[in-house]
């Protein structure tokens, strides 16, 4: 059980973790081993427009390997893309059985169809023997109720699925409340397949814990926590960082850079950096001062001059650096 042998996974962030993003955390944030991109919006074959496939088109993902995702239930759709996923080479595709978004789960989508299994089962049964690359699931423990998964996995059991990754979540919590390591627990005892564990993993010695809890499981996913402290990964993984501000400087005014020459219009680009420092606070404790200061800015001048005086802040009194 050594933390450096640990396979780790930047979970999917709608919003945030695109190839961008994935490209550049990598290069300053080394660590993980691979990547589930955001789901692909899910649509009918017959309105398939190139666009939708941006974020995973290879050239754009060299730095880190990722698995493209996608959230329909319609077998045909997402047979449609997923066929088009592997021209583009891909040799794997993630179904999103976890969304817990209101406005996905009404259309039992992600998390909203755990709650019935036939439906999911039968989805199964139309894709797998058409589909010619590999399956994953990422799920949560229920919609409603934490056993909606439990009583699911057995049946799951005999299709051909890569992994299985389980957030300890159920969809009605959305992201209240904490994951659930117990009831997560309970699913691994019950499926034969590989399963991955994902759910507020947020510090080296929570990570090592969890390791300890659950020796079958060998890989993890990390959202939120490396999005608070991007050197998370690295810690777990046992990687020295000598000049974690500069790092992280550099990171944030690259990114910020490369989103100003490809959103369209200030207030996207100051809506996308202010969601990355909503986590990204975190690291400067106290995280409200920083937040509050940022989430204020109206202009793109302004966002550059509160952030270059941050940095210069905090470079001159380094921040707790967790
Ligand atoms: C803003 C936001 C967007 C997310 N987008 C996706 C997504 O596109 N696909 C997905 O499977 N999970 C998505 N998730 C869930 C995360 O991948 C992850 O399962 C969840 O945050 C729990 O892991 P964590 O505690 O390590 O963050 C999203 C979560 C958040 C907070």
């Amino acid at each position: 059980m050594d933390p450096q042998q640990a396979e780790l996974v930047l979970a999917p962030i709608r919003g945030i973790t695109d190839c961008h993003f994935r490209s550049l955390f990598q290069k300053y944030f080394p660590g993980f081993d691979s990547a589930i991109a955001p789901f692909i919006n899910p649509q009918r074959y017959s309105s398939f427009n190139p666009k939708q496939l941006k974020d995973v088109l290879p050239e754009s993902n060299q730095m880190l390997p990722v698995v493209p995702q996608l959230l329909h239930t319609d077998a045909q759709d997402f047979l449609f893309l997923a066929h088009r996923l592997e021209e583009l080479g891909y040799k794997e595709v993630n179904w999103n059985l976890g969304c817990p978004a209101p406005m996905v789960t009404i259309k039992h989508r992600g998390s909203g169809l755990l709650p019935f299994p036939e439906q999911i089962l039968n989805f199964l049964d139309q894709v797998i023997p058409k589909l010619a690359i590999n399956l994953s699931i990422k799920t949560r423990l229920g919609y409603e109720k934490k056993d909606e998964l439990l009583s699911l996995l057995p049946s799951l059991d005999d299709y051909p699925i890569t992994e299985i990754i389980i957030h300890g979540r159920i969809g009605k919590q959305l992201y209240r409340g904490e994951s659930d390591p117990g009831a997560f627990g309970q699913c691994l005892e019950c499926s034969k397949h590989s399963i991955v564990y994902n759910g507020d993993i947020d510090s080296v010695e929570k990570f090592r814990n969890l390791q300890i809890q659950f020796p079958r499981v060998h890989k993890w996913m990390i959202g939120r926590g490396v999005l608070c402290n991007p050197f998370l990964a690295g810690e777990i993984k046992g990687l020295q960082t000598d000049n974690k501000l500069d790092q992280l400087e550099n990171f944030h005014r690259e990114l910020y850079g490369r989103y100003r020459e490809l959103l369209s219009g200030s207030s996207h680009l100051l809506g996308r950096m202010k969601q990355l420092w909503t986590y990204l606070s975190f690291f400067f404790p106290p995280q409200q001062k920083s937040w509050k200061k940022i989430k204020k800015c109206k202009t793109e001048i302004q966002y550059q001059r509160i952030t270059d005086d941050f940095f210069s802040m905090h470079h001159m009194k380094p921040p707790g650096l967790p």
